[in-house]
């Protein structure tokens, strides 16, 4: 949700704030912008995407020389996309620069009090109006800019990361955070910030991720410092990143979705890397040891979440009810946090987040903490926000999943989830011996499993082609499979802009049958051992109606594969695992479809990777 990169050095920043913004713009990409810093602004900035800011640049026919900068690239919130709301926005007297991501949420009546005093504000922004307020207590205080941004910080109510320039300073960067991330990359000589590290890596692994309410100030050629909102000063942790440029390059694939879906084999298997072995009959979570009495005699799970991880928690749901026997459900984080809720200290809160920066998901667990339940994160963004403010965890070792549609994410936290409730149902004892030896073995067959399904892609294609003008689509699954058909769908109106719908298969008569025609193709998940007849009933009740059927099954299914029109098998699998098969063919359909229909896969319309507000 808004990507930000600044750099202080002895380089040229612009190559480096176009490279950064271009690793960035999966954030958000309705408009782009850069504000290079000398004794004056260069102020460039363009609806759309990255390269239309690259292609206006150059029309400027500007070589900029200049060494401090700060670039952004936009997800809208106030004011529509456009030129004049795309960041940096400036001060009245243009001196200062500011980018933000974030929402100033008491920004009208400061905005309203800055016109009586004669400011003139040329976007809709709320940011426009922080670059103002700088300005207004800077000079009205005659204060450096550094003790301005805190200042103004103060009075602000809302989230933000934001990174100050000011002509008056010019060897200095100002960056804050609250709610927002902001991390800081330290090089030779050369200082980076960013929304996450993938600008920063490839010129330095050292990085300062800043806490809620830290502001840093960094002067080139002298030094950077942290102080909080109340001018404590702050000693920061270097952190070394575990990342390499590669991993967040296409790495010879079209799209980065497509890059992730092929890597779910490989991340599966990190997901699970030293928690399982079926051999000597363990799966076990670190994260989950230092509070373990107390996770597993918890009265009630509680999993928040939104989007895809928000159906990774649906399937948790199942998990931990069928395997571990602990009453689970499962929540929007924004519902959860504005419905007074009910949580006790002997609740256990799970928050599932790829980016650990979700706002609402972070909202819901602060509240829970508030209340007195233990917070579990699980956690793909290694040091995000989630990953810092729950109780305990695990991450899931994805790597950076940078296509906006999540995939690879959604699995490894399924994997998780599961290794998860292994371990409880083996401290709780609810799972025979030998039932949960088979779980355990039947797990750590995934990954070669997902392998045998990625190997269908190219009839998925096919059959992407057969119903990529559709309109409509409606995806069906029971039981395990259910979620499973909600993701698929949320897969093909994300990237497709096909209207898709998922639902209980069982469910559809109550509804979406009245929409059943010849047009309607149906995806049905249909590898359940349990109430296999009655998906099949299922199948039956599609096809009366002429409804198109592709079923995904289990391979050597007859039933279904003389009913469906089109099938794509997967490899058998214990049945609370299937999700981590099934889901794989929707989500090469949804690819295929979207590439067929010319549609931007790796930044649907729209949509951030990374929502950061609520
Ligand atoms: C956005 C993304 C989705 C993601 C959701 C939750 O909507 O586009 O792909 O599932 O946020 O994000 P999180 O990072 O918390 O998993």
């Amino acid at each position: 949700m808004c990507g930000i990169v600044a750099y202080i050095g002895n380089k040229e920043a612009y190559p480096i704030l176009i490279e950064g913004l271009q690793r960035l713009e999966y954030r958000g990409y309705d408009s782009a912008g850069i504000a290079l810093l000398s004794s004056s602004i260069t102020l460039v900035k363009k609806k759309g995407k990255v390269s239309e800011l690259v292609d206006h640049a150059e029309q400027l026919n500007g070589h900029f020389k200049q060494t401090v900068g700060v670039g952004h690239t936009r997800w809208a919130t106030h004011g529509a996309p456009n030129d004049v709301n795309a960041h940096p926005h400036l001060s009245g007297d243009g001196k200062i620069a500011v980018v933000h991501n974030g929402i100033i949420e008491n920004y009208s009546v400061i905005k309203k009090a800055l016109i009586e005093k004669g400011h003139v504000f040329t976007s809709e922004t709320d940011t426009e109006v922080l670059a103002h307020f700088i300005e207004e207590v800077k000079n009205e205080n005659k204060l450096g800019l550094e003790e301005a941004v805190r200042a103004v910080l103060n009075k602000v109510v809302g989230a933000y990361a934001i990174v100050v320039l000011d002509i008056d300073e010019p060897n200095k960067i100002v960056g804050a955070r609250m709610s927002s991330p902001l991390v800081m990359g330290i090089g030779d000589d050369e200082y980076f910030l960013a929304s996450d590290a993938s600008p920063i890596i490839k010129y330095t692994n050292k990085v300062v991720y800043l806490n809620e309410g830290e502001v840093v100030s960094i002067t080139h050629d002298q030094d950077y410092q942290i102080r909080t909102l109340d001018n404590k000063v702050q000693s920061p942790t270097i952190s070394e990143l575990d990342l390499k440029l590669e991993e967040i390059e296409k790495g010879g694939y079209p799209h980065y979705m497509l890059k992730e879906i092929f890597q779910q084999p490989q991340t599966i298997a990190e997901s699970m890397g030293g928690r399982i072995n079926s051999y000597e009959g363990w799966a076990v979570l670190g994260g989950m040891n230092q509070n373990l009495t107390r996770i597993a005699n918890s009265a009630r799970i509680v999993l928040t979440a939104c989007g895809t991880s928000w159906h990774a928690a649906l399937i948790a749901e199942y998990l931990f009810e069928d395997l571990a026997r602990i009453p689970a459900e499962v929540e929007y984080a924004s519902e959860f946090r504005y419905r007074n809720p009910i949580v006790t200290p002997n609740d256990l809160i799970i928050a599932l987040s790829q980016s650990g920066e979700t706002a609402d998901t972070l909202a819901a667990i602060k509240l829970a903490k508030e209340k007195g339940a233990l917070v579990y994160g699980i956690v793909n963004a290694i040091g995000s926000s989630i990953a810092r403010e729950t109780d305990s965890g695990s991450y899931i070792h994805g790597g950076p999943e940078i296509g906006v549609a999540s995939t690879k994410a959604f699995t490894g936290q399924v994997t998780v989830i599961a290794l998860m409730a292994l371990y409880l149902a083996k401290v709780r004892g609810t799972l025979e011996e030998s039932h949960y030896r088979q779980l355990l073995a039947s797990l750590e067959s995934v990954p070669s499993k997902v392998g045998k399904v990625l190997g269908k892609d190219d009839q998925i294609k096919y059959i992407a082609s057969k119903i990529q003008n559709a309109s409509n689509a409606l995806y069906l699954g029971r039981g395990y499979n259910f979620p499973v058909a909600l993701e698929g769908a949320l897969k093909l109106k994300e990237i497709s802009y096909i209207h898709a719908e998922g639902y209980p298969a069982a469910e559809m008569k109550h509804g979406p049958i009245a929409l059943i025609d010849e047009n309607m193709p149906v995806v049905v998940i249909a590898t359940n051992k349990s109430a296999y007849e009655k998906i099949v009933s299922n199948i039956q009740e599609v096809k009366a109606r002429k409804g198109l059927v592709i079923a995904v099954v289990t391979e050597g299914d007859q039933a279904i594969k003389d009913l469906a029109d089109y099938i794509i098998e997967i490899p058998e699998i214990e049945e609370p695992f299937t999700p981590l098969l099934s889901v794989i063919p929707l989500q090469l359909l949804a690819y295929h479809i979207a590439v067929l229909r010319d549609c931007n896969v790796d930044q649907p319309r729209n949509l951030a990777k990374s929502v950061t507000v609520e």
